[in-house]
């Protein structure tokens, strides 16, 4: 399989939540409210272009003009609640080569990954090789457990993460593209779509 970065984020997105997302419970289901989002690519070598919606989710277009023999991936999910100090939901470095066995190894993950593939031709491979990627209205898995994870009243939540490239001396990073969004778990009753 490919892979692209957009794929990161998507998956980021699924694992990340960057979309409206909806769960149902018996009682309660569970929204995903961006408030803020931004991004940053290396033009024009590496092009991504995101919209971003509460009712429609997120859609991403990313632009590959030259091969990235070593992808990298990072993903700090933190959880904020007022004066606290932040709690650390999720923090990974992750080789793109090995992301695949990564998501399919956690079985949190996995469901996000597929489900991501399915909505877009954003592929798994390595290395990431040139091409157009486009992600409509992306939607985390209803069943996803990670937004039960992260509902707390009041709390809020913040993505952040970029995909970079491993210089082949040493190990610099260099970025391609970094994220960075917050946002909210609403509960609400399951009936009203808002
Ligand atoms: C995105 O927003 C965050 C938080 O305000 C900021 O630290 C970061 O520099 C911003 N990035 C860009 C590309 O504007
Ligand atoms: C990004 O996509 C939006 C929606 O399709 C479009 O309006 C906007 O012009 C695009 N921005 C860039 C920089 O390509
Ligand atoms: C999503 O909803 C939140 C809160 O309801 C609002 O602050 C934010 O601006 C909305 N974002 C978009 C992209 O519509
Ligand atoms: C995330 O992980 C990196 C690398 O292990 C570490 O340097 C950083 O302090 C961690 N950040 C948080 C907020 O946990
Ligand atoms: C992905 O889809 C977009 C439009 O939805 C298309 O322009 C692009 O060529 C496709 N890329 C691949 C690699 O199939």
């Amino acid at each position: 399989m490919r892979a692209t970065w957009g794929t990161i984020i998507s998956i980021s997105a699924g694992v990340l939540l960057l979309k409206l997302t909806e769960i149902r419970t018996k009682e309660s289901c569970y929204y995903v409210a961006f408030t803020y989002a931004n991004w940053t690519d290396d033009r024009p070598r590496f092009i991504v272009n995101m919209t971003f919606s509460n009712q429609t989710g997120i859609g991403s277009i990313t632009t590959i003009n030259e091969e990235i023999a070593s992808p990298v991936s990072r993903i700090l999910i933190l959880q904020h609640s007022g004066r606290q100090k932040p709690r650390t939901v999720y923090n990974a470095s992750t080789k793109l080569c090995d992301l695949q066995n990564v998501f399919n190894s956690v079985p949190l993950f996995k469901p996000a990954k597929d489900n991501m593939l399915k909505q877009s031709n954003y592929t798994l491979s390595c290395p990431l090789v040139k091409g157009t990627y486009a992600m409509h209205n992306m939607r985390v898995s209803p069943k996803n457990p990670l937004l039960s994870l992260l509902y707390q009243p009041k709390h809020t939540f913040s993505v952040s993460g970029g995909l970079f490239e491993e210089l082949s001396r040493g190990r610099r990073l260099r970025a391609l593209s970094t994220y960075f969004m917050t946002g909210k778990v609403v509960k609400k009753s399951c009936g009203s779509n808002e």
